[in-house]
Order: C-alpha cells, then structure tokens, then sequence
C-alpha cells in the first residue's frame, strides 16, 4: 500500500486519508499528492517493520543478495520511468536523471556481492597476558535492526538506495523517510521493491509533513540507526535527538578548487566547471570556490568564464546543465547571496539573470574573505573565485571553512599536490580532477559540519552492522 499511481489529477498515493502536494520545480504547479503519515502510523509501520527484522536477518546472505540483484533489475527496467520522474519532481536534467537510476542500479548490484564478502575474525586469548587459547572469540557483524533513512531531494533514488541497499544487505529493515520533492520517485523505489521481492515488512517508505512526524521519526525509541544527507543545520537537529543511536551523515560542503600557477587551465576549467554547475550546484560535493594563484588568475577567469557562458540553461527534458532551483525560496538565497556580493566590490563575469527559480549561471571574481559567497554553501550555480598568493594561503584558506567534505588541487607538481593534500581537513582530496563522491565504493567522508562517519559500498555495510563476539570457554 506504499504506491503512489499516476492518475487524471497526477501522481497521488494509494494511501487515503491526509496527503502532502509535491510541486515541480519547473512550474510550481502539483504534480502529486503523497500520503501524510501520522504518528500512530509511524508507529504501526515500525512495529510491522520490527516483526520483519525477524526473518529478515536469519534470511541466508545469499538469498537476501538475490532479492537485491532482482531489485537492481527492476531499476534497470524502469529506468526511463523513474528518470521521468526525477525531472518532473526535481528538474534534473534527462541524462543525468537516467544516470541516477542507472548509478543506483549498480549500487545496488555491486552492494550485494560485498556484502556477501563481510567476514569476521577469531581471535586466541593467549594474545593478551595472562590469558589462555582456552579462550576464543568468533566476531562476526550483526544487523542493527530499525535503520531510518533520510535522502535528500538532489538524489532522491540513489541517495535513497545508497542507504537502504547496505543496510538490507546487513540484515536490517529500513524505514524510508523520502524528501517532499523526490517522494514520488521514493515510494516508487519502494515499490519496485517490492515487486522484486523484498517482502513489505522489510522496507517501508513513509512519506508526510516534517513539522507532524520529523522529529517524532529521528528520535523514536524503537529506530536502531539514522543515515541522513542533506543540509548540516538538520544533521545537528538530528544529532541532538537522536540519543544513543549511531549516525551515519552527510552534510554541506564549501569545495575549494585550488589551481596552482603550473595547472594545466584548459584541465582545471573543465573540472571546474562541470564540478561546479551540473545540477545547476544543487550538489554537496559541488565546486563552490576556486582559490587561484595570483600569476594564472586572470587566464582561469576567463577561461572559466567563457566556458561558463557556453552551458545550455533551461528545462531539463532538453537536458540543459543548469535547470531550475528546488524552490523559490532556494533561489532567493542564491540571488541574494549573489547581489549581496557584487555590492561589496566582486565582479560578475557572466550576466546576472534569472526567471523564477531559474538562475543563469554565475561567475563571481575578486570574491573577498569578508563576502557571504566565499564561506556559505549556496547549493545553485554560482561559482566565487578568490585570488590567492600561493599554494599555503590556499590550504589556510581552505580549512577556514566551517566544512570538510572535499578538495581539488590542480597543479602538474604532484609531489606537491600530494603534500598539500595532507594539510587539507577534508574526506577526500582530488588531484586534477573535480570534486565528486563516486565511485561509489569509495570511501565518501565529511570532516567538521561536513558529516559524520564514512560510506561508500563496503564503508555503509560496515557502518550499518555492528561487531558481536562469541566466546569460547574450552
Ligand atoms: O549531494 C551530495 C551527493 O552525495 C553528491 O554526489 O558528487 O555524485 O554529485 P555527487
């Protein structure tokens, strides 16, 4: 009963009673109606999902990867379905909306072969003075049991999957709080689920208002573990009521691109770009400053520019780079921080334009330390750069940041580049390339109000089960 069904008025859940409307971006008009949870329901879906947690982890490994490998399937055969979907709930654009489902459908895939491959130890006591072999601990990793999982709107199938698939590999069930705007592809997720045999009491997708049953989910007593991404003010939220439940998160991100004076340009500007206006930098990994030495600044700008002026603007069935914000609201604070900007002295390099929530793409140089864009996440397309004398004022400058999520170096020097790469307080440095979480088996960590804990494939399975030993007396 977890389905939503497109109908003459639009997508509208199975489910009667209260709904939440779900606006498109690209029209703000509804393009959906999701069912309102209400606590009591909650409560009746966790207790469902309690008694699922049952079988589920005595299911043999290789039967729970099976399940999995035919919901990978399912993706896969619906890809063109759901990519729909993701343009009208999040107006990302065609290719990379078929990406996402194709991505998660490999996520998925590759999740249940190493989760097949999760093996414990076994350890003598005579290892530790005074004890015996008599003594021998079997550890093996358990399930956690009720995993709440909380994707953002920006990658509402693969964020979502990312969790759900490692924790069910794990043997937990989950419950699947989707974003407003990408609930629709979330409880269509849930019931491809389904359909590929992942019984109902698994997974179960709750869909409603965050001010009704937000806070009620992430600090209810019977939800064993949270993963959250989204923006690092609700990560905080969730940290202080979230009372001894382990949390996987991940949060916002200021990437600094530092671009040494022997880059090569033509390099960083492509990584650069691309890092920093596909979907239109509604992306936490996106580039969202370039700190560039004094000698090539006035070469990268225009170079970055130009390319910039270049990027297709407009709807995302014509698979346009930059399409429009989530909201009005979002598109606001990006406009804001933009105007806000160039009143204090930084220069526009592109025109400033926009229509509703669309923005065109903005370059901003001459960006100062005492401006807005050069420490906040605006999560649009705008792209600040600041001037910088050398590479030590570009790591300083880089760790300022309230964040840690990533980094890009661009230099030809990789000795250098490798060196520096250990001063930044990041999770992941990229040398000569851009900022961005996959592959996805690799490891994908935030420091500071960047997250907490490590995904990635096998870092998600590892996070999403815990260590039990068993001791033998002999
Ligand atoms: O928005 C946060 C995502 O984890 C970023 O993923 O680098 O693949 O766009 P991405």
């Amino acid at each position: 009963d977890d389905c939503v069904q497109l109908g003459p008025q639009g997508w509208t859940s199975c489910q009667s009673g209260e709904h939440v409307a779900v606006y498109g971006p690209v029209h703000g008009q509804i393009i959906g109606k999701v069912h309102a949870f209400s606590r009591e329901e909650v409560d009746q879906a966790i207790g469902r999902l309690q008694e699922g947690f049952q079988s589920w982890k005595r299911m043999l490994l290789t039967e729970r990867a099976q399940l999995l490998h035919q919901w990978a399937d399912k993706l896969e055969a619906n890809r063109a379905e759901l990519a729909e979907l993701l343009m009208l709930e999040i107006a990302k654009n065609h290719r990379d909306s078929l990406d996402e489902v194709q991505r998660s459908a490999d996520f998925i895939h590759y999740t249940a072969e190493e989760g097949l491959r999760l093996a414990g130890e076994t350890l003598f006591g005579d290892a530790f003075p005074g004890q015996t072999r008599q003594k021998v601990s079997i550890v093996g990793r358990v399930p956690l049991g009720v995993v709440l999982a909380i994707p953002p709107f920006n990658y509402p199938i693969n964020l979502a999957v990312t969790k759900i698939a490692p924790a069910l590999m794990g043997g937990n069930v989950v419950v699947l709080k989707p974003p407003t705007q990408g609930a629709i592809a979330g409880l269509n997720i849930t019931r491809l689920a389904y359909e590929a045999g992942i019984p109902d009491n698994v997974i179960i997708a709750i869909t409603g208002s965050g001010r009704v049953i937000g806070d009620y989910l992430i600090s209810h007593p019977r939800v064993n573990m949270i993963n959250f991404t989204g923006s690092t003010q609700t990560g905080q939220h969730i940290a202080s009521k979230a009372i001894m439940v382990p949390l996987l998160l991940e949060l916002g991100g200021k990437d600094a691109a530092i671009v040494l004076a022997d880059a090569n340009i033509e390099r960083a500007r492509d990584n650069i770009v691309s890092g920093a206006f596909s979907y239109s930098g509604q992306r936490c990994t996106a580039v969202k400053r370039v700190l560039v030495v004094e000698e090539i600044a006035d070469q990268l700008a225009t170079a970055v520019a130009q390319k910039v002026m270049t990027l297709s603007v407009g709807a995302p069935e014509a698979d346009s780079v930059v399409t429009p914000l989530i909201s009005n609201e979002a598109a606001d604070f990006v406009w804001d921080m933009i105007h806000e900007a160039v009143a204090q002295g930084a220069v526009a390099l592109t025109p400033l334009r926009r229509e509703g929530n669309l923005i065109y793409p903005v370059v901003l140089d001459f960006v100062t330390r005492d401006m807005r864009v050069a420490w906040e996440e605006p999560f649009g397309p705008v792209l600040p750069i600041i001037r910088i004398h050398d590479a030590e004022e570009g790591v300083e400058l880089a760790n300022a940041s309230e964040y840690g999520l990533q980094g890009a170096i661009f230099t030809q020097d990789v000795s250098q580049a490798f060196l520096l790469a250990e001063e930044l307080d990041v999770g992941t440095v990229q040398i000569n390339g851009k900022t961005s979480r996959g592959p996805d088996h690799f490891p994908f960590v935030g420091t500071k109000a960047s997250g907490m804990g490590a995904q990635g494939v096998r870092y998600s399975l590892l996070a999403m089960t815990r260590l039990k030993s068993t001791v033998l007396n002999l």
